[in-house]
């Protein structure tokens, strides 16, 4: 008997098909989230569950499906997912690292751009017909190039758009936890500082840490305090990760000169100020939607899906102690 899958949305019909191939497949086609008693429900007798970042899959829901053995997240980020209960409970969880780093990384560096060169507001400007005559002052911006830029953990994405900087001839300064390697540092020409000094010094601080516990807020009113006046916020990580309500206040006040944001705290619900701020770019959540990235995203989980129901280690599995547990003989 093939093992039993759900797929939480609208799904491409050759992952449909791959999958479908060794699983029996419950796929939503409706264009909209299962509720969670729906996923509840239809979890009943699964093996596994390819989901997505709005699909929060936490201790209840597993317990409720004592046959799931992989749950493949499409997104790097897994924070939708109760990861110690699915340890706990021998469940092992997968996501889809490396093939969205880059159009994470260009599209970090587009709100930047399009933040410090005031992008949006010079298309609103010109299609609303509010363009007369050229002039010497009209929308003027900051400069990126040699500017200083910050980057709060330096990932795989964070390093991506290090590079980025780097072709624009910026000063990168970096902080997380662990220091990274001399040679990625000296690949990156990134100075590791600490947080506290990143913030003074940088012009963009752009922000590339998991949302967990110990990053939730962690960019706050005390950190944007430390900010230039002059400077510019880009977060395209989690929205919990900047305090939104410390950050309206910053922009207020004129602490901080701007910001571009693709995440937010309670999405897709937007704090209503902050879409008064002509200064701030925002987004929908969209870093990593670019077509051929969007598709390796589901091809890479529906790989992970099918080596977790089948038995096998997934390419992409984040807790790694259920596989090795489970792989080893009774
Ligand atoms: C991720 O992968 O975590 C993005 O936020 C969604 O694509």
């Amino acid at each position: 008997m093939k093992p039993k899958v759900l797929i939480t949305r609208p799904t491409p019909q050759n992952i449909l098909a791959r999958v479908g191939a060794g699983c029996e497949v419950d796929s939503n086609q409706e264009d909209r989230p299962l509720t969670r008693d729906e996923i509840m429900t239809r979890l009943d007798g699964c093996a596994g569950i390819l989901c997505h970042l709005t699909d929060r899959i936490d201790s209840s829901v597993m317990e409720r499906a004592p046959s799931l053995k992989v749950i493949a997240n499409v997104a790097v980020g897994y924070d939708n997912i109760d990861v110690a209960s699915a340890t706990r409970l021998g469940i092992m969880v997968t996501n889809t690292p490396d093939v969205l780093t880059d159009t994470t990384a260009d599209f970090a560096f587009a709100l930047l751009l399009a933040t410090a060169r005031r992008l949006v507001e010079a298309d609103q400007f010109v299609r609303t017909g509010q363009w007369k005559e050229w002039r010497f002052d009209l929308l003027l911006g900051t400069d990126v190039h040699h500017s200083t830029l910050g980057i709060i953990g330096l990932g795989r994405i964070g390093s991506a758009v290090a590079r980025r900087g780097r072709g624009f001839g910026m000063k990168i300064l970096y902080s997380m936890p662990q220091r990274a390697d001399v040679e990625v540092e000296r690949e990156l020409g990134a100075t590791y500082v600490d947080q506290a000094t990143l913030l003074s010094e940088s012009d963009f601080v752009s922000v590339h840490a998991p949302l967990k516990a110990e990053t939730r807020h962690l960019i706050g009113a005390r950190e944007l305090a430390l900010m230039k006046p002059s400077a510019i916020l880009i977060n395209t990580a989690r929205g919990p990760v900047v305090d939104e309500t410390a950050l309206v206040e910053a922009l207020q006040s004129g602490r901080i000169a701007g910001a571009g944001l693709d995440v937010f705290e309670q999405e897709p619900r937007v704090h209503p100020e902050l879409v008064e701020f002509p200064n701030v770019v925002l987004a929908p959540h969209i870093a990593s939607a670019s077509r051929q990235t969007r598709l390796r995203m589901m091809e890479v989980a529906a790989e992970n899906l099918i080596a977790g129901v089948c038995g096998g280690v997934p390419p992409n599995v984040v807790n790694r102690e259920v596989a090795e547990r489970n792989s080893k003989p009774a």
